[in-house]
């Protein structure tokens, strides 16, 4: 009997790790509101040497203030940089914002867009969000669009209906052609630094639903190829399991990604 099953566990091994070859697992740090230029140049040369031999993206979104220092720490290595926000028009009498074109020319390459901080803390609204995206990906930059569900929706069974809606309204406008510098980061709200990470089958149904989503609009053969990961305490200890669940490629990272140890075995993880 078991002689039996065997190749069908193979077929089923090869089509999760065909399914996953056609995307990029991606491990980026989001800082958030932490770090001063002189920190940030020190972190990166500690990160570098660790995240070397990377068989995977390794990105690293920090503040604004810090971004010139992270380009130029991270010259050299494969390390990208990120930004944590960016505002959707061009330029103008937007008082405290930063432009696609201002990030781009600073070095910037990724940028979070979305965050549920950003959604809870700074009036954010799927509507927003579908504009930075758009700026985002117009002027050449990788988007990591968030979206996530709170406690309450997932107690009411939202959470299908809610993620599939983000990322359809994140998304509006955005070409077959622009979705290929668009990541998802499915970041379920609960989980963000409470130290309470999904389990790697939640992980992977969240980020199923934004697969799924995406097939709804662009067709199954283009979702499969975005990069869609997880975020919420992904940590040292739990990433392994999370990066290898099918639909997971790769995470965004809080509080782990500003420990240059912790990081880098985020990083070999989804190396594997
Ligand atoms: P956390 O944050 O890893 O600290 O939970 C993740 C995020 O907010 O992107």
């Amino acid at each position: 009997m078991l002689i039996g099953i065997d190749p069908y566990i193979c077929v089923i091994k090869r089509r999760i790790i065909m399914n996953k070859a056609k995307r990029q697992a991606i491990i980026a740090g989001n800082w958030k509101m932490n770090k001063t230029p002189a920190e940030t140049t020190a972190l990166i040369n500690e990160m570098k040497p660790l995240v070397a031999d990377a068989n995977c993206e390794v990105v690293l979104c920090v503040p604004f203030i810090d971004i010139a220092a992270a380009v130029e720490a991270a010259k050299g290595s494969n390390i990208k940089i990120g930004a944590e926000n960016v505002h959707f028009k061009a330029s103008g009498a937007y008082t405290g914002e930063i432009s696609a074109e201002m990030l781009t020319a600073a070095g910037v390459e990724y940028v979070v867009i979305g965050h549920s901080e950003r959604r809870q803390y700074f009036g954010e609204t799927d509507q927003t969000v579908n504009l930075r995206t758009l700026a985002a990906v117009n002027a050449g930059l990788k988007a990591i669009v968030c979206v996530g569900e709170t406690l309450e929706q997932r107690e009411l069974g939202y959470t299908e209906t809610l993620l599939k809606y983000q990322t359809k309204m994140a998304l509006t406008n955005v070409s077959a052609e622009q979705l290929k510098n668009v990541v998802i980061a499915y970041e379920p709200v609960w989980a963000i630094g409470t130290g309470v990470t999904a389990t790697a089958d939640q992980a992977d149904e969240g980020n199923g639903y934004v697969r799924a989503a995406i097939a709804e609009v662009y067709g199954a053969e283009v979702a499969e190829t975005v990069t869609i990961q997880y975020g919420g305490s992904m940590n040292a200890g739990n990433a392994d399991e999370l990066v290898a669940k099918v639909n997971v490629d790769g995470g965004l990272i809080g509080g782990a990604s500003l420990k240059a140890q912790d990081f880098s075995v985020i990083v070999k993880a989804a190396s594997k």
